[in-house]
């Protein structure tokens, strides 16, 4: 099939690189003229494992290319995905100042021939406003639209594309149900299953699944602080409760809250949604209040730990993204726990392996090191914001040795307490008793 996929970002671009890695002739289109001249000239803008080597794969036999142009592509496509931003308005509500302005775009190319695809996260009822405004923007034509939810994982995205647990399909008509089921075929028939279903259903359940995984995570975040309270430890409390496959281990990391382009906005959206619906959530509205206060939770732990007061005192942070294996900085924890700590009086010395460049135009006032080792050096602490896999293989010994003071908090429970106190540290983690 021919597609063009509108939005070059952390879903659109792995979205048409893995459609083309699946047989189809994909284009990739983004108003962004900067970023469609760095993938033709073969630098992918943004950090995801895999991607680059697929990307250069598939220009090269053909099956992808880039393009800032509507005219050129649409009217080639038989499937025509919209992967623009969708993020929070001031409200909480989804901005879909970006989805509209790519519907307007497309349509006077489109044929009959086209089916509308939403692969960005939009609330309930948006698709049935899309087609509404594609049959008033083309008369002349029947509009097909089906919705197509996305769910990988930054830092992992090109597996999850290609081996997802579901693949969902929400359309009110035949022939959109058809496109996008023969689109995905190559997975459906390696026995991935389909939930094939109506466009509200399908968009709901991409805000349900968000919203009920960052709820997972306010709460296991909620227990960490029990047993911080109690001598508890929330490692065995997690596997204990994760063995039960009623309640899988997955999401029950316990850590400094959860961030990124997705949990934060689409949770806000979700809970506007169920306000302006006469349902409101209070269970969502808890998960994301708990969230809201954990930055300021982690940034007091971070003060007492160093002894009441970070005025003056030089700390080091490890890790600037909202997670590892992506450059992605969108709603990062570590970044607003750095303001915190900037705005009590601390000086902040950053380190990370992909966040640094971006990082620099949002936190201006902070130094950047060239690696974890000089960052460490002579600060007043160390705290860990990343769970970056590099960050989890330090001589303790010598992380002693480098820092004026031995304090380490370690926001991602990348050590065990005993091993930091056998190196000499005051060792503080998340929801685990000291040593
Ligand atoms: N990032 C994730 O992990 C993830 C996962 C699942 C779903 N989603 C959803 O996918 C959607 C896209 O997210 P993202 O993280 O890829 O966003 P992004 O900001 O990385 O990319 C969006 C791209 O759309 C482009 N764009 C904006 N308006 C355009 C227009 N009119 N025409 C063409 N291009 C336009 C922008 O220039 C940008 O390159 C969102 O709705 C998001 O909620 C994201």
């Amino acid at each position: 099939m021919r597609i063009t996929m509108i939005g070059t970002g952390y879903v659109g671009l792995v979205t048409g690189a893995c459609l083309a890695e699946l047989g189809h002739t994909v284009a990739c289109l983004d108003i962004d003229e900067s970023k469609i001249s760095e993938l033709d000239e073969s630098r992918v803008p943004i950090f995801e494992p895999g991607l680059d080597g697929m990307i250069r794969r598939n220009v090269e036999r053909g099956k992808l290319r880039f393009s800032t142009k509507y005219r050129s592509t649409i009217p080639e496509s038989d499937a025509v995905f919209i992967a623009v931003g969708t993020p929070s308005s001031d409200t909480g509500e989804a901005d879909l100042t970006h989805v509209e302005a790519s519907v307007r775009m497309m349509a006077p190319y489109l044929t009959e021939a086209t089916t509308v695809v939403m692969k960005s996260t939009v609330p309930v009822g948006t698709n049935g406003d899309v087609a509404r405004q594609l049959a008033r923007l083309r008369p002349d034509i029947p509009i097909t639209i089906g919705s197509n939810p996305e769910f990988l994982r930054q830092g992992n995205a090109v597996d999850d594309f290609m081996h997802p647990d579901r693949i969902v399909i929400g359309a009110d008509d035949e022939r959109s149900r058809r496109t996008i089921h023969q689109i995905y075929n190559p997975l459906i028939q390696m026995g991935v299953p389909v939930v094939s279903t109506n466009l509200e259903t399908a968009e709901l359940i991409k805000y349900s699944s968000n919203a009920f995984l960052a709820t997972k995570l306010s709460f296991i975040n909620e227990m960490a602080d029990l047993c911080e309270q109690t001598g508890a430890s929330i490692a065995d409390v997690a596997l204990g409760m994760g063995l039960d496959s009623r309640i899988s281990s997955r999401f029950l990391a316990a850590g400094p809250g959860f961030g990124g382009s997705c949990f934060p906005k689409d949770t806000q959206a979700l809970l506007h949604t169920t306000q302006v619906h006469g349902a409101p959530s209070r269970l969502l509205a808890a998960a994301v209040d708990v969230n809201r206060n954990r930055v300021r939770w982690m940034a007091d732990k971070i003060t007492n730990a160093i002894g009441g007061t970070v005025v003056g005192k030089r700390i080091a942070v490890l890790g600037l993204t909202f997670k590892a294996n992506t450059d992605d900085l969108r709603e990062s924890p570590a970044l607003h726990i750095i303001r915190d700590l900037v705005g009590r009086g601390a000086s902040v010395v950053a380190y990370d392996p992909r966040g640094m460049e971006r990082a620099r135009s949002l936190l201006p006032s902070i130094d950047y090191a060239k690696n974890a080792s000089s960052a460490i050096d002579g600060a007043a602490a160390l705290v860990i914001a990343t769970e970056w896999p590099e960050f989890s293989t330090f001589d303790l010994n010598e992380v002693r040795e480098r820092l004026a003071a031995p304090v380490v908090i370690d926001l991602r429970n990348l050590y065990e307490p005993a091993d930091a106190a056998a190196a000499g540290l005051r060792y503080h983690s998340i929801g685990r008793p000291p040593a």
